[in-house]
């Protein structure tokens, strides 16, 4: 993982500024060493932005964006003097209400560029039909850094766009950045308006099984850039500063997920199932975006496949299924299996469904491990939940349909009793 920051630092030099997009996942100990690492971040909620704080960010390398953002959460953003990414003209609303007269908080304005990438389409947004962005062809990205301007409450730092995740191909990067330069363009023409910096969002693609073949981050960085300065040649543009902000790229491969093996079930000339301690609960994305991982037998994993098994999680549903048909050596209960390529999406997509609590998190270096988030706890659980135990006296005085105290009626009656 510190490689990857390194690489995508060293590929960007001082062209721009990278940013770790931490719903890949945002664990503050991880921030930290991203941090360390020289990468501003980029958060979608205040909890996201609280996160980045307790990993040690402050101030304008954060970027705060968000399709539907709360007031919550554009107060946290100027608490923190973060960069704000406006997505949607409900956010000036926001703006005024939260910030200031005068304030000239540093914001972009996230451009829909109209270009859609080879991926899932559950994770393609640069397209006109999204609900991210402000789209050119209907002269709303226009208007939105016209707003801006008129607003003294932003400061307009520059455009941005984000169009997937999980790309292979740097095609799609190329005609977003030439969208994003001929709006630029259009900006300069008509308002004189310099753009200064340019986010081209995250999205590159890794490898989750042996045939993959993504781009490195220093090829994409590269293309990126290379595109950006013939692109602002050919347009007589000064080369606005890059940002890219990639998540998945950083985190996805440092992570190794562990699942131990429990029950074995063999439908003879059928199929194999071998249940694993965790599934949808922690990973949801074979079942979202149709994901495929290969797997290891930790302890040996190198040994032969000896035969070919379906491996399912722990949840009541038919759908938890991690991955069909796998080819895998001998299996017993007890043994650990391991899925490659799961640090992005998977933890911080994890839930507790069935009330499974959520697994641990730990850092693994030079053979040197550290706890970055502990396994949760039944305690965990419950830490939410207003529990009334029966006999308790009730929390709140019983009030009549009337509004007079102490008599019961069925609704208020606490339940228990
Ligand atoms: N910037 C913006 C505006 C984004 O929306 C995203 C991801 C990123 C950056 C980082 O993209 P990355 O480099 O990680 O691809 N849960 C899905 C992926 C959803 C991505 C959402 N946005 C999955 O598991 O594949």
């Amino acid at each position: 993982m510190c490689a990857r920051c390194r690489e995508y630092r060293e590929a960007m030099g001082d062209a721009g500024e990278v940013l770790y997009s931490a719903k890949a996942f945002a664990s503050p100990g991880f921030l930290r060493v991203v941090a360390a690492e020289g990468l501003g971040v980029d958060v979608v909620s205040a909890g996201e932005l609280g996160l980045a704080r307790a990993g040690g960010y402050r101030g304008e390398s954060i970027h705060f964006l968000g399709n539907n953002k709360s007031l919550e959460d554009v107060a946290a953003a100027w608490e923190a003097r973060a960069t704000l990414v406006v997505d949607g003209f409900h956010d000036f609303d926001l703006v005024r209400q939260v910030l200031p007269a005068g304030a000239g908080l540093r914001c972009l304005v996230r451009i829909s560029p109209g270009v859609r990438p080879d991926t899932h389409e559950q994770i393609a947004t640069g397209q006109l039909d999204s609900k991210f962005g402000f789209p050119i062809a209907s002269g709303a990205a226009r208007e939105a850094v016209e707003r801006v301007l008129a607003e003294d409450r932003l400061r307009l730092a520059g455009i941005h766009c984000h169009i997937g995740s999980q790309i292979l191909d740097l095609a799609p990067y190329r005609r977003a950045m030439a969208a994003m330069l001929d709006f630029a363009a259009a900006l300069r023409r008509d308002l004189g308006l310099v753009v200064e910096r340019l986010g081209a969002g995250g999205g590159l693609g890794i490898a989750y099984t042996r045939q993959d073949r993504p781009p490195s981050p220093g090829q994409f960085v590269a293309a990126l850039r290379e595109t950006l300065e013939r692109g602002c040649r050919e347009r007589g543009l000064r080369v606005p500063a890059l940002v890219v902000e990639p998540g998945r790229s950083i985190a996805g491969p440092a992570g190794v997920a562990l699942y131990t093996v429990g029950s074995i079930k063999e439908i003879p000339g059928l199929r194999r199932y071998v249940a694993v301690d965790g599934g949808m609960g922690d990973n949801i994305r074979p079942k979202l975006y149709g994901a495929r991982y290969e797997a290891l037998l930790a302890s040996a994993p190198a040994a032969p496949p000896t035969q070919t098994v379906t491996i399912v999680g722990k949840y009541c549903e038919s759908t938890d299924v991690l991955i069909a048909d796998v080819p895998l050596p001998e299996l017993r209960p007890g043994d650990v299996i391991c899925l490659p390529a799961a640090g992005a999406y998977c933890l911080s997509m994890a839930s507790n469904y069935n009330g499974v609590p959520r697994p641990a998190a730990v850092m693994v270096r030079e053979g040197r491990a550290r706890l970055l988030r502990r396994r949760e706890t039944l305690q965990d659980l419950l830490a939410a939940e207003v529990v009334e135990v029966p006999g308790d006296p009730p929390a709140l005085p019983m009030v009549a349909v009337d509004g007079s105290e102490g008599a019961q009626t069925g609704l208020q009656r606490p339940l228990g009793e």
